[in-house]
C-alpha cells in the first residue's frame, strides 16, 4: 500500500543548504514534515526549532548526539560542510535513517567508498544533492540523450565560467579558498556537478582514464596590481577602482552572496550597511583578493576516456565577467548544443533528406527565480519519493550511481598534481 503521510525528516547541519530543502516542508506540508534538528551553533539551531516548531527535545547540537537518540523521523537532510560529511553521515545511516546529502558526499576517494558501502550494508537510501540533474535544461539533454536523438555520442564537451564575484567570494576569500582548510579542492567544491552530469549523461560507457591540468594563475601576489594595499577598506588606494574591491563587490551589493558574505552578521535583526563595512576590515572577505591564503586553482581542464571510445572535456574558469554553463555533444546521429543559464538548447540532427543539411529544433527551458534552474526542490520531491519506496525519476542521484562523478573528481585532481599524467578509474 503507497504511504501518504508526509516524510518525517530532520535537518543536519542548519545553514542556507539545508535550509533549501527544508523549505518544502512550508509549501508543501503533506509531502514533507521537519521534526527535529542537529545544529551546533544555538542561534541557527533556535531559528530553525522556531520557524517548523520542534520541540526542544528533538534539537540536539551534534549529528553524533541525534544519532544516540532513538530514531524518530525517516530521514535526515544533512546540509553540513563538505569534509564532515562522511562523519556525520555514518552513524546517522546505522542509526536507521535515509538522508538526502550534500554534495561532494566525500573529499576522497576512501571516504566515498566508506559512505557508498555503510549505505549498501545498512539498506538506507543516500540521494546525493546533485540538483542540476534535476534541472529542466539537462533533464531535457538526458531524454534527448535516451531517444536517440543523436545517435552513439562520440563527444561530450562542458564549460563552466565561474564569475569574478563568486570567484572571489567562494573560491578566493571564502570557504572553498584553501584546500588544507576546507579539504575540497575547487574542482571538487564547484564542479563535481559538472563531471557528475557528464558521468550520469555518458551512463551507456565507463569513464576508463583521466587526466587534467590547471593552475591558480590570477590570484596571487605577484598578478596584485602596483600599489596594492592588503585589505581593500583598510589600507588599498585602488578600493574604488579595483575589479575584485571588497567595498565594490560586497559594499555596493550586500544582498549578493550576502549568506556567505554576512554570515558573522546573522545574530544581528538588520545589519546595517556600517555594520557591514565594519566586519569587511577583520572577515576573509575584506582581504586583497591577491593576498589572501587561497591555494586553489582559477581553472582546470579535465579530460576523460570512456570505455566505448567517445571522449569529454570539462573546462573550469575562474573570474569570468558572467557565471556561464554551456554543452556541446556530439553523437553519430547529430548534436546538442546549449546554454544553461540562458535556458537555449538546440538539437541539430543531420538530415538524410536530399538537399538538406541538417534539422534543427530549439528548446526554451528557462526557469526563473532559482538558482539551480529549477533543481533544488524538484530534487527534495524525488528524494521524497524514493524515501515513500516509490520509483526515483531519470534523475535520481543516489549515492552507487554518484560514485564515479566523485572518482573522477579525485582523480582528475590527482593528475592535474602530476603535471596531467592520466589516472586509470576503477570503478
Ligand atoms: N548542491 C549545491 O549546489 C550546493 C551549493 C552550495 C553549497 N553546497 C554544499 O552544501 C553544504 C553546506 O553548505 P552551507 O553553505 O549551507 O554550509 P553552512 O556552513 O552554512 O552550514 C553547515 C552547518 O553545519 C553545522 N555543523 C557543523 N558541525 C556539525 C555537526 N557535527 N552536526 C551537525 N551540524 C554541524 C554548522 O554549524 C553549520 O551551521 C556544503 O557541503 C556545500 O559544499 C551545495
Amino acid at each position: 500500500m503507497m504511504n501518504t503521510q508526509p516524510v518525517k525528516a530532520i535537518i543536519v547541519g542548519g545553514g542556507h543548504r539545508s535550509l533549501t530543502y527544508a523549505a518544502l516542508a512550508e509549501q508543501s506540508p503533506e509531502l514533507l514534515q521537519i521534526v527535529g534538528v542537529a545544529e551546533p551553533d544555538p542561534g541557527r539551531r533556535q531559528m530553525i526549532a522556531e520557524r517548523f516548531s520542534i520541540p526542544e527535545a528533538h534539537c540536539y547540537e551534534t549529528a553524533a548526539l541525534l544519532a544516540e537518540a532513538p530514531k524518530f523521523a525517516d530521514a535526515v537532510i544533512n546540509g553540513t560542510m563538505d569534509h564532515i560529511h562522511v562523519e556525520t553521515a555514518v552513524p546517522l545511516l546505522r542509526a536507521g535513517y535515509d538522508m538526502l546529502l550534500e554534495k561532494p558526499f566525500a573529499v576522497n576517494e576512501a571516504q566515498a567508498r566508506l559512505l557508498v558501502k555503510t549505505a549498501k550494508d545498512c539498506g538506507r537510501r543516500v540521494m546525493t544533492c546533485f540538483v542540476l540533474r534535476y534541472a529542466p535544461f539537462y533533464r531535457k539533454i538526458k531524454e534527448l540523450i535516451l531517444n536517440g536523438a543523436v545517435g552513439e555520442i562520440l563527444s561530450i564537451q562542458t564549460n563552466e565560467y565561474v564569475s569574478y564575484h563568486h570567484m572571489s567570494t567562494s573560491h578566493v576569500r571564502g570557504k572553498w579558498r584553501n584546500s588544507e582548510q576546507c579539504h575540497s579542492s575547487m574542482l571538487l567544491a564547484k564542479c563535481c556537478h559538472d563531471v557528475d552530469l557528464m558521468m550520469w549523461l555518458m551512463a551507456e560507457t565507463q569513464p576508463v582514464l583521466v587526466s587534467s591540468f590547471g593552475c591558480n594563475q590570477q590570484f596571487r601576489p605577484d598578478h596584485a596590481p602596483r600599489n596594492a594595499g592588503t585589505r581593500c577598506i583598510v589600507d588599498c588606494p585602488l578600493v574604488d577602482t579595483c575589479l575584485y574591491s571588497a567595498k565594490r563587490l560586497y559594499l555596493d551589493h550586500p544582498d549578493r552572496w550576502s549568506w556567505y558574505v554576512w554570515d558573522a552578521l546573522e545574530h544581528l535583526p538588520n545589519p546595517t550597511l556600517e555594520d557591514k563595512a565594519e566586519l569587511l576590515k577583520t572577515s576573509p572577505y575584506g582581504v586583497c583578493a591577491y593576498k589572501s591564503d587561497n591555494n586553489v586553482v582559477d581553472h582546470q581542464t579535465v579530460s576523460v576516456s570512456f570505455a566505448s571510445g567517445a571522449t569529454g572535456v570539462h573546462c573550469m574558469i575562474g573570474g569570468a565577467s558572467a557565471g556561464k554553463r554551456t554543452i556541446h555533444i556530439t553523437g553519430t546521429k547529430g548534436e546538442i548544443d546549449g546554454e544553461f543559464e540562458a535556458g537555449r538548447l538546440t538539437l541539430s540532427e543531420i538530415d538524410p533528406s536530399p538537399g538538406c543539411e541538417h534539422r534543427d529544433t530549439v528548446f526554451d527551458l528557462r526557469v526563473e527565480n532559482d538558482t539551480h534552474g529549477g533543481g533544488d526542490l524538484d530534487l527534495t520531491r524525488d528524494f521524497l519519493a524514493c524515501v515513500r519506496g516509490e520509483t526515483p525519476s531519470v534523475s535520481c542521484t543516489d549515492i552507487q550511481d554518484s560514485l564515479a562523478g566523485h572518482l573522477v573528481v579525485f582523480l582528475a585532481d590527482r593528475s592535474m598534481e602530476c603535471g596531467g599524467v592520466p589516472q586509470p578509474v576503477i570503478l
